[in-house]
């Protein structure tokens, strides 16, 4: 089994930040998942709400900033302030990630919000710096995933989702379009569910596992990975 870092080792560490990706690469995840939006300037930065106040506190959203303003915004709400920690270009991710061994899961966060040509502009980032053999796009937004699929077909891509789904249709859906993965929320995953994907053709990587409670299942049924606050603790269940 996988693990990743959600957003980083946001469990520690503000969400989102380098800190946070280069803590996870230093307790030994395998992955790193984050999210993207684009600034003002059309722009990939790295951070999960549309909005800024929960992680930094500042009015606006990330769409009303160029990347330059972003890049001198503190990011550190989420561990109270006591980092000094700005938010990240996902430029900046990809040269840190283009020397790791690590695998990144790009969150494609088009949801709330129509970001012109986000898939393109992240297909494009990825291979100017040669990290295409180790990137999973996803998105709640099924039609990202599907034009990720048509930009970029060698890159795996995944389906994410929080209620709960016929999930034997979802993974025929997927199996039909060339993607790869299912993306569930842990609170749905059982045995049936990820026996029933993988005869479908189609692995999971499950989200969001904190408690080694929460892993157990997850290590029993064999899902393919999971995506953690706390890569540290699955790391430790799994006796690595
Ligand atoms: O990609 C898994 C997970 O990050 C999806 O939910 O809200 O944490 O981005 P969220
Ligand atoms: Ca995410």
């Amino acid at each position: 089994m996988l693990v990743f870092g959600h957003r980083g080792f946001s469990g520690n560490y503000p969400e989102n930040t380098m800190l946070a990706f280069r803590k996870a690469v230093e307790v030994g995840a395998d992955g790193i998942e984050l999210d993207v939006h684009l600034s003002k300037d059309g722009e990939l930065m790295v951070i999960h709400d549309e909005a800024l106040a929960r992680t930094t506190g500042k009015e606006g959203f990330v769409c009303n900033y160029l990347r330059s303003e972003l890049e001198q915004i503190k990011a550190s709400k989420t561990q109270n302030d006591r980092f000094d920690e700005s938010i990240p270009s996902f430029e900046e991710y990809c040269t840190f990630a283009s020397g790791q061994k690590i695998v990144t899961n790009i969150e494609i966060k088009s949801g709330d919000w129509w970001y012109q040509d986000i898939e393109r502009k992240t297909v494009d980032m990825v291979y100017r710096f040669g990290i295409q053999d180790r990137v999973i796009f996803s998105s709640f937004n099924w039609l990202s995933v599907v034009r990720c699929k048509s930009i970029a077909p060698e890159i795996p891509c995944g389906l994410l989702f929080a209620k709960e789904q016929d999930v034997k249709r979802v993974a025929y859906l997927a199996k039909d379009h060339g993607i790869e993965y299912l993306h569930p929320d842990f609170h749905l995953v059982d045995q049936a569910m990820v026996d029933d994907c993988r005869r479908t053709g189609v692995e999971m990587n499950v989200w969001t596992v904190n408690t080694p409670k929460e892993m157990e299942p997850l290590i029993r049924c064999k899902a393919r990975s999971v995506i953690s606050n706390y890569p540290d603790m699955c790391l430790k269940e799994l006796g690595r």
